[in-house]
């Protein structure tokens, strides 16, 4: 029986030095210290010694065991630093790693982000309204003619329900108007749409910054201070800002807003950034019809409100010459925002 342990344990140190991978290794231990392997079966033998001779067989065959069990060990570790190995094949650690490119936010936003921060903080809450737009919230309670221009089918997206895609976000302020009461004091950014000739200052998707402050008291002083406070905390504390009379249908008097521009190597020029006015008491009066109440009656209140462009900002502040960088999405360009 000495000879048969004997055999075994080589036999099995053997197939273990050789197993090659995981399984043919675990083989090897069912192989020999299974249940039905070979040395479980040599120590059921035991059975049929003298006592003289189980004693020394059953040393033998613990020796054995444990040859057996650590050879198996031993072999576990190899094999799984081997396949450690083998995973890292053919990298070179000592490589540089590879930089993520981090992102950055488009510079449309950048501007909104930062001119819906600055009338916040001066009590203006934001607004929306829907893009699809009646011709009543668009026109007629702006106090805007059948017969103005900006109506005519060339120059408006009509679907043929008769809505219409907004074309300024100044809607906004009767979407507001007809739910809220004052003092309503709220900022509306948000897409506008026009039939326009897509050039290097137009398209004909474009995004708007809509203003509106109405209130039991509020003067021409309040509505030129708030927006020189505004573009001054945009562009410089230096910026020269300049109110031209103009018309608009909901306001009266109108304003254009120009501010001068100092290019570099250009001589300084003002330039058009928003139309503001006074709220024209007749889109109170159209309110009050609306909603079948007087919160909002032309004797008692005034207000003032502005649209300015966003991507007008966006290239005023960055000295942009062509709007139509603006939506390519080119990295190239848009990489300098970052
Ligand atoms: N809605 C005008 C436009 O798109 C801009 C504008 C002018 C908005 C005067 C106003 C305003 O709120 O008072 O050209």
């Amino acid at each position: 029986m000495k000879q048969e342990i004997e055999t075994i344990q080589s036999d099995a140190l053997a197939a273990i030095a050789a197993a090659s991978d995981e399984k043919t290794l675990d083989d090897a231990r069912v192989a020999f210290l299974g249940k039905k392997g070979r040395l479980t079966a040599a120590a059921a033998g035991m059975r049929h010694l003298s006592s003289e001779e189980k004693p020394v067989m059953g040393q033998l065959l613990n020796v054995a065991r444990q040859a057996i069990t650590s050879a198996i060990e031993e072999k576990q570790t190899a094999l799984s630093e081997l396949a450690d190995q083998k995973s890292v094949e053919g990298i070179d650690l000592t490589l540089p790693g590879r930089a993520l490119s981090g992102g950055g936010l488009h510079p449309l936003t950048q501007v909104k982000d930062d001119a819906i921060q600055t009338l916040r903080r001066m009590g203006f809450a934001l607004a929306d309204g829907p893009e699809i737009e009646t011709e009543f919230h668009c026109f007629d309670a702006l106090n805007t003619p059948a017969d103005h221009p900006a109506r005519n089918e060339k120059d408006t997206f009509y679907f043929d329900s008769g809505k219409l895609l907004r074309t300024h976000t100044s809607s906004v302020q009767i979407r507001t108007m007809e739910k809220a009461a004052p003092p309503v004091r709220i900022i509306a950014p948000g897409s506008a749409y026009r039939r326009d000739e897509i050039d290097a200052t137009h398209l004909s998707v474009f995004n708007q910054l809509e203003g509106l402050y109405v209130d039991t008291d509020v003067k021409l002083s309040d509505l030129k201070g708030t927006l020189e406070f505004f573009l001054r905390s945009m562009f410089g504390d230096d910026t020269e800002v300049r109110f031209r009379p103009h018309f608009f249908p909901f306001t009266e008097p109108s304003f254009e807003i120009d501010i001068k521009l100092h290019a570099k190597g250009q001589e300084p020029k003002w330039i058009e950034i928003a139309g503001c006015g006074m709220v024209d008491p007749a889109v109170f009066a159209s309110l009050c019809e609306t909603r079948g109440d007087d919160v909002f009656d032309p004797d008692k209140v005034t207000g003032f409100a502005f649209g300015m462009g966003i991507d007008r900002l966006a290239m005023i502040k960055w000295g942009i010459k062509d709007i139509r960088l603006l939506i390519e999405n080119d990295v190239r360009f848009l990489q300098q925002f970052a």
